[in-house]
C-alpha cells in the first residue's frame, strides 16, 4: 500500500496512536503485579505480557496486584494444567485483607488426563462465604488460552469466561445480603496443591512423577477507576448488566454446564436457602 495522500498518512498516524493509548490500558506483570511466593517458581515473560506459575513437590507459586481497587473489571487469559492435573488448583481471584474480608473467586480443581477441570466460583462479603456455584467448560482449558473476567461494581458481581457470563451476583443488600463494596481488593493467581480435597473430593492425589505443572497467564488486564487513571480504559463495567443475549447465554450455560449451585442445596440449608436464592437469578 502507499500514503502518497497527506491525508491517509495523518489518518495512519492517528489511527497508531489510537492503538497505542489503547494497548497503553493493557496490564503489565512487571508494572501492576508482583510475583509474591515460591521462590522462582512464578515467572514473568514476554516483557511483562505473560506469566507462568508452576507447582512442585515443594511449592506452588502465585502473583497478586501491586494495588488494591475498590470496584473494576479484571481480566486474565489462561492456560490451564494439561494432561493429569489432579490435585491441582489454578485461582484468579479478587481479595480483600484482614477480619471479615470479601473475596471474589475463580478457581480450576485438575483432574486426572481426559476428566473435566471443575471451575468453582465464590462470593465472600465481610468474612462469609458458602455461595459456591460450579461449572463445567464447553472447551478444553487446557488446549488454548481463553479469558476468565470479574466485573465488580454495586450492582453486581458477573463471572465470565470468553466474555459470556456463567454467574451473577445480585447486591441483595435490601435484603440482608451482605455484597462486597467498602474494602479494596487485590488481583491474586496462584497454583498449589490441594489434593487433599480438589479431585474427586480428594480421592485422586496429584501425581508429582508428572511435575512441574504449570500454568500460564496473559492479557491481564485491570479496568478500574481507583486507584490509578491510567488504567481507566473501558468504563462499562461501571454499570455492567445482562442484556437479552447475555441472559439467553447464562441460562444456557447454568442449564447445561452448571454442576453445583448453593442454592439448590436444600441438604446443606435445612432451615431454607439462603434469601438472596429466592431472588430472581439475574
Ligand atoms: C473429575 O472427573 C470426574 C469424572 O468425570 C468428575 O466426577 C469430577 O467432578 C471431575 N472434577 C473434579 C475436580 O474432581
Amino acid at each position: 500500500m502507499r500514503f502518497s495522500n497527506p491525508s491517509s498518512s495523518s489518518m495512519l498516524l492517528l489511527f497508531t496512536v489510537f492503538v497505542a493509548c489503547f494497548l497503553a490500558t493493557s496490564a503489565d506483570f512487571n508494572r501492576d503485579a508482583e510475583i509474591t511466593w515460591g521462590q522462582g517458581r512464578g515467572k514473568v515473560l514476554e516483557g511483562g505480557r505473560a506469566s507462568t506459575l508452576s507447582l512442585d513437590q515443594y511449592s506452588g507459586s502465585g502473583f497478586q496486584s501491586r494495588n488494591e481497587y475498590i470496584y473494576g473489571r479484571f481480566d486474565t487469559q489462561l492456560k490451564l494444567v494439561p494432561g493429569n492435573s489432579a490435585g491441582t488448583v489454578t485461582t484468579f481471584f479478587l481479595s480483600s485483607q484482614g477480619q471479615g474480608h470479601d473475596e471474589i473467586d475463580f478457581e480450576f480443581l485438575g483432574n486426572s488426563s481426559g476428566d473435566p477441570y471443575t471451575v468453582h466460583t465464590n462470593v465472600y462479603a465481610q468474612g462469609k462465604g458458602d455461595k459456591e456455584q460450579q461449572f463445567r467448560l464447553w472447551f478444553d482449558p487446557t488446549a488454548a488460552f481463553h479469558t476468565y473476567s470479574i466485573v465488580w461494581n454495586p450492582q453486581r458481581i458477573i463471572f465470565l469466561v470468553d466474555n459470556i457470563p456463567i454467574r451473577v451476583f445480585n447486591n441483595h443488600e435490601a435484603i440482608g445480603t451482605p455484597f462486597p463494596k467498602r474494602q479494596p481488593m487485590r488481583v491474586y493467581a496462584s497454583l498449589w496443591n490441594a489434593d487433599d480435597w480438589a479431585t474427586q473430593g480428594g480421592r485422586v492425589k496429584t501425581d508429582w512423577t508428572k511435575a512441574p505443572f504449570v500454568a500460564t497467564y496473559r492479557n491481564f488486564n485491570i479496568y478500574s477507576s481507583k486507584p490509578s487513571d491510567s488504567l481507566n480504559g473501558n468504563q462499562a463495567w461501571q454499570t455492567q448488566e445482562l442484556d437479552s443475549n447475555g441472559r439467553n447465554r447464562l441460562r444456557w450455560v447454568q442449564q447445561k454446564y452448571m454442576i453445583y449451585n448453593y442454592c439448590t442445596d436444600f441438604k446443606r440449608f435445612p432451615q431454607g436457602i439462603p434469601a438472596e436464592c429466592k431472588r430472581s437469578r439475574f
